[in-house]
């Protein structure tokens, strides 16, 4: 199937804020993970699907690296390298095996410097 969107700031949200203050985000705005280990976002969302796409940005030039926990089992972590500046989205995507029906997609950050901003996620 087509990939389906899911707004961050639409999802269950681990330590961090929804914040709307850099431009071009889609939907109402970008989840701002708190800079710490363990932040991130928790998506309720519907397979089948096979790739897991995640629009971020990250004007710092550190990777920010985040672990994708799919219903509670830990898998990929997937390089979130610096996009050049805060208002710069770009796409990463990872391989994912859901199977029909709801699961969740858990994003958490890996680093004491917390995820990028985080838009959306497709799959
Ligand atoms: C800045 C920026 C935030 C970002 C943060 C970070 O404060 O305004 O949007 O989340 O840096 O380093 O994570
Ligand atoms: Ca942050
Ligand atoms: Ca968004």
């Amino acid at each position: 199937p087509a990939p389906v969107d899911y707004q961050a700031e639409d999802c269950a949200i681990l330590q961090g804020v929804v914040e709307s203050n850099w431009a071009g985000y889609t939907g109402t705005g970008f989840v701002n993970g708190d800079n710490v280990v363990g932040s991130g976002i928790d998506c309720t969302v519907t397979g089948p699907a096979t790739t897991l796409t995640i629009r971020y940005a990250n004007g710092t030039t550190t990777d920010r690296p985040m672990t994708v926990i799919v219903d509670g089992v830990a898998g990929a972590t997937i390089s979130l390298a610096g996009t050049g500046a805060w208002t710069t989205w770009v796409s990463a995507s990872t391989p994912i095996s859901l199977s029909a029906g709801s699961h969740t997609v858990r994003l958490t950050s890996t680093t004491a410097n917390g995820g990028p901003n985080l838009d959306r996620i497709s799959i």
